[in-house]
């Protein structure tokens, strides 16, 4: 296993990494269509997400570049004794690597490394049925300088982060690119926003990560995020935002709010 997987890994069993997949499968659960539906898990790595909806009876098909975390995929789905399709490839090649129409399309904390996300996206909503619905989750631009503020207690990092939407990250080893949910949602006029969430919306700003691994404090924490996930206005200033887009049918011209 590379450096990059063991800290991947690390993240993933952390505190906050556990929150991050609990809110995002809370958020979809109000948008799914009932189980068995067809999901194809964009950049979906060791398949976190994909796994947690396979437990819930849905089809599921992971893409990604990297063979490790399909292994880790492959490794996952098969302790669990459940079925998954694997497809090793780069999303600038969409859609012509993966076949389509699926019923859900996961493109979840990928955006921020890709070249052109737009197009990546736009490309991926080619893959949804008419109907079928779009899961973006992304770093959040907003969270950015209040991270550096309080987690890092950096002020001078925070002010530098206004006007950037660069960052790094360490699990990576590697610069990315930030966005806003409003940018997202710009860049797929055909798509209906149908959900729009925060996640982490407090957990990146509590200094003290000791705390976070006790458990009492921890589901106390895991309590109020899921609380705060739809209340605006905390979902625009947390970690990562999470849009659920549903695909217009191409005949009715601009996809309707549902
Ligand atoms: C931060 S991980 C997220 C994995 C998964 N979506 C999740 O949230 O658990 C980013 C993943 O994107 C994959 N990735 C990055 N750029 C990609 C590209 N251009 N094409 C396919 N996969 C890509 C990486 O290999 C990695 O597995």
């Amino acid at each position: 296993m590379t450096e990059a997987t063991r800290r991947w890994r690390a993240w993933q069993q952390a505190p906050w990494g556990r929150l991050r997949y609990t809110q995002a499968n809370a958020n979809l659960a109000r948008h799914l269509p009932p189980a068995p539906a067809t999901v194809l898990d964009l950049a979906g790595g060791d398949g976190a997400d994909a796994l947690r909806l396979a437990r819930q009876g849905h089809d599921v098909t992971v893409v990604d570049r990297s063979a490790e975390m399909l292994a880790e995929a492959e490794h996952a789905f098969a302790q669990a004794e459940l079925p998954v399709r694997l497809v090793r490839a780069d999303l600038a090649d969409l859609p012509g690597s993966v076949r389509g129409p699926h019923d859900v399309v996961l493109a979840h904390n990928v955006i921020q490394y890709l070249p052109d996300p737009a197009a990546t996206l736009r490309a991926a909503v080619d893959l949804i049925a008419p109907g079928g619905l779009l899961s973006v989750i992304a770093l959040n631009r907003h969270a950015e300088p209040l991270r550096h503020a309080t987690q890092h207690l950096d002020p001078a990092a925070a002010l530098a982060a206004l006007d950037t939407d660069q960052a790094n990250t360490q699990t990576f080893d590697t610069t990315l690119t930030l966005h806003t949910a409003d940018q997202v949602t710009a860049w797929l006029p055909d798509c209906a926003l149908v959900g729009h969430y925060g996640i982490r919306a407090v957990t990146d700003y509590v200094a003290d990560n000791d705390r976070k691994h006790d458990p009492a404090f921890f589901a106390d924490l895991e309590r109020l995020e899921l609380a705060l996930a739809d209340r605006m206005p905390y979902p625009l200033l947390a970690r990562f935002f999470h849009l659920v887009l549903r695909r217009g049918n191409p005949d009715d011209g601009p996809a309707a709010i549902s």
